[in-house]
């Protein structure tokens, strides 16, 4: 697979999709130069995975990050600030999410879909928009250089429920807003990892704004 951008930060990322994103990510044959693999506890057990991992390759940075958390998504941007060395980010892949066994209508809460909601869009919007800086500064820094495989883009993992970044895709140039619907039952995560940068890889700008499954099939919204 062609290079798929420069630098790359991927959200929940110490298990499922997001730590197989990194892992498949850095094996690429011309992998990113640097992959900030965010997670909201990396110094606890379930951080030990993607450590081992980034204990491999240094290209890996791992960084603390809670989508829910101001204070937390504000550090983290600082972090890559400070790494990035005055470049800017490529690719933001929202990946980070809750994913919660369907609950019949007489048993779901107020607090339950709110929680739901706070993470997978509240969160969402939260990390597109402190990001949004540096994906700025990569999207110049690559229309200057006339570089077509380096732009900016922000990537949505979610279900078909809807997303705010969406928005955000519209105002600034060169934003992708690439959504995957759900991976069936029948797929491992390393399958569909590896269908998702296929997709990726083939997607430009005149896919922004869209809803893509699996296969980069552009599906109704
Ligand atoms: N699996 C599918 O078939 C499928 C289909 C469609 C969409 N998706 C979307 O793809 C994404 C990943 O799915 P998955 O199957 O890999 O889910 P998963 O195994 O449940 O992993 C979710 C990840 O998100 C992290 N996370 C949750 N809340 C967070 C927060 N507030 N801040 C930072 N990280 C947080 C989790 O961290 P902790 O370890 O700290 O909990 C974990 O790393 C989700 O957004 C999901 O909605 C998945």
């Amino acid at each position: 697979m062609a290079v798929l951008a420069r630098s790359i930060l991927v959200t929940g990322s110490n298990r499922g999709i997001g730590l197989e994103l990194v892992k498949q990510l850095v094996e690429m044959s011309d992998p990113p130069e640097h992959i900030f693999a965010t997670c909201r506890d990396p110094d606890g057990p379930r951080g030990r995975a993607l450590h081992d991992l980034a204990d491999k390759h240094p290209s890996i940075h791992v960084v603390q990050l809670d989508t829910c958390k101001p204070s937390s998504i504000k550090a983290a941007v600082a972090k890559v600030t400070e790494q990035l060395k005055g470049s800017g980010l490529n690719l933001l892949i929202n990946n980070a999410g809750i994913v919660k066994p369907f609950t019949a209508l007489e048993s779901e809460t107020p607090e339950g879909m709110l929680e739901v909601y706070k993470t997978n869009v509240v969160g969402t919007m939260m990390v597109s928009q402190a990001f949004l800086p540096l994906l700025r500064k990569a999207s110049h820094e690559s229309s200057q250089k006339g570089m077509s495989c380096s732009k900016a883009a922000i990537v949505n993992l979610s279900s078909e429920c809807g997303s705010i970044t969406n928005l955000l895709a519209w105002e600034i140039a060169h934003i992708l807003n690439y959504r995957c619907s759900k991976m069936p039952a029948t797929m491992t995560v390393e399958e569909g990892v590896q269908k998702i940068l296929d997709t990726l890889s083939q997607l430009s700008e005149k896919d922004s704004g869209t809803f893509v499954d699996l296969e980069g099939k552009v599906l109704p919204w």
